[in-house]
This record gives C-alpha cells, structure tokens and sequence, in this order.
C-alpha cells in the first residue's frame, strides 16, 4: 500500500466503521445539500444529453451520484470506481430503477485496465467530485494525471470539482486548496484542440468549484 492510499483508507475508514452516520458524513461533506450541489452541476450542464449515454464517477463513494442519477427517470449506462473496496461494497447493495449501474474498485493511477471496468473503452462522460480534497503531499501532480486521464476517457464532457483556495482558512492543512483561474488556463492551455467550452461554475459553494468542459 502506498502512501496517498494510506491517507485516503486511514481518512474514510474509520466513518465506515462508526455506525449510524449518515452517507454524507461517511464521505465528509458538510451536509447532503452541500453533496448534492456539486452533483447539480453535473446534470445542469450535461442533463439534457446524457440520456442512453456512458457516464464514468471517479471516486464514487457510497453510489450517491448514481442514486442522484437515477431520480432523472432516465436511462443512463453508469459505472463508479472507488479506490477502497470498502466502499465499492457498500454501494454495490444500492437498488437503482432506472439507470444501469455497476461500481468497481479501482484507481485510476495504478490500475491501467481502468477502461475494463466495463465493456466501454471510453465514456462519455466522466464525473469526479471530491477526489482532490484530501491533502496527499502530492495534490498538483495527482490532479495533472487524473486530467490527463479525464481527457483520454472522455468523449463529450467533463465535470470535476475541487476546494478554493480562498477557503483554505475553513478546513485547514488536512485538505489541499486550488487556485481557480491557474487551473483554468492550465487546461486551457494544455487541452485546446479537445475543447469545445470550458467554465468554472462557483456560485453553489464558498469553499469549491466546479470545472466544465464540453468536448469535441
Ligand atoms: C469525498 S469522497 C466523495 C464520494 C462521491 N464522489 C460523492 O461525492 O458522494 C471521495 C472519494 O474518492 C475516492 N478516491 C480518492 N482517490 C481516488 C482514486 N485515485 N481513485 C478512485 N477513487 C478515489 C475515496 O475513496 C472516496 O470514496
């Protein structure tokens, strides 16, 4: 096990094991609003195109994006990955009516099979929230990759989140801030040809944003 899956196993594990804590608070959102928000991107931006289509959530957690999805009464091919098992597990127990959902435990670093996660090779969409909020001792370089990763996997849209460095005062050291408009046109720059609109949506929160890139 290396580190940055030590902090992520040590940081989670012990809300798994508490009982009576509601999913949110499992995966350290403030409130279920404060979860729910950030998935509200998602479908505001992409909710009207995702009908029938391929969505892939990095770090599903507990299955609560997919249980949002579902409320939508639509039909969408729904596939979460999580690094720990743990969780994979849970969710997995999730009844879900009318998107077709299957979760696996993976990472998206050091499994390169991430596309066997289903028969799919690519998504797409790819949604991600909260991934990037713990503090690793290597968040800059971790968030490079798993773009890097979104872009490869996605084929019309991606939706990722991450906390403001302007909260960085709220939460403390345990968590890694980011600075909006460096990461903006660090995408903008390195993804041009890819990108058909990119924004950064911050009005559902003081503390995160939310990046949106509609592809071509
Ligand atoms: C704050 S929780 C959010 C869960 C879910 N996205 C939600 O909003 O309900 C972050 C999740 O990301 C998972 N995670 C962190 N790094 C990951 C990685 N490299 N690959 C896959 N999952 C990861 C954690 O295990 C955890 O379940």
């Amino acid at each position: 096990m290396d580190n940055r899956y030590n902090i992520i196993y040590n940081h989670y594990i012990k809300n798994i094991d508490k009982n009576g804590l509601e999913d949110y608070q499992i995966l350290d959102w403030e409130s279920k609003d404060a979860q729910e928000d950030r998935f509200k991107i998602f479908v505001d931006n992409f909710g009207l195109y995702i009908k029938n289509k391929s969505v892939l959530d990095i770090g599903s957690g507990l299955g609560n994006f997919a249980q949002y999805l579902d409320k939508l009464d639509e039909k969408i091919i729904y596939t979460g990955i999580d690094i720990l098992k743990e969780m994979v597990v849970l969710s997995a127990k999730k009844k879900f009516k009318n998107i077709d959902a299957n979760f696996f435990d993976r990472d998206i670093f050091y499994k390169d099979n991430i596309c066997n996660a289903s028969s799919d090779k690519k998504y797409n969409y790819i949604y991600s929230s909260g991934i990037f909020n713990l503090d690793m001792g290597c968040n800059l370089d971790f968030l490079d990759n798993a773009i890097k990763k979104f872009f490869e996997l996605a084929v019309d849209g991606i939706c990722f989140n991450l906390l403001d460095k302007k909260s960085e005062n709220t939460f403390g050291p345990k968590y890694f801030y980011y600075d909006k408009d460096n990461i903006l046109n660090k995408i903008k720059n390195t993804y041009s040809s890819r990108l058909k609109h990119i924004s950064i949506v911050d009005s559902y929160s003081q503390n995160d944003f939310s990046i949106v890139c509609f592809l071509k």
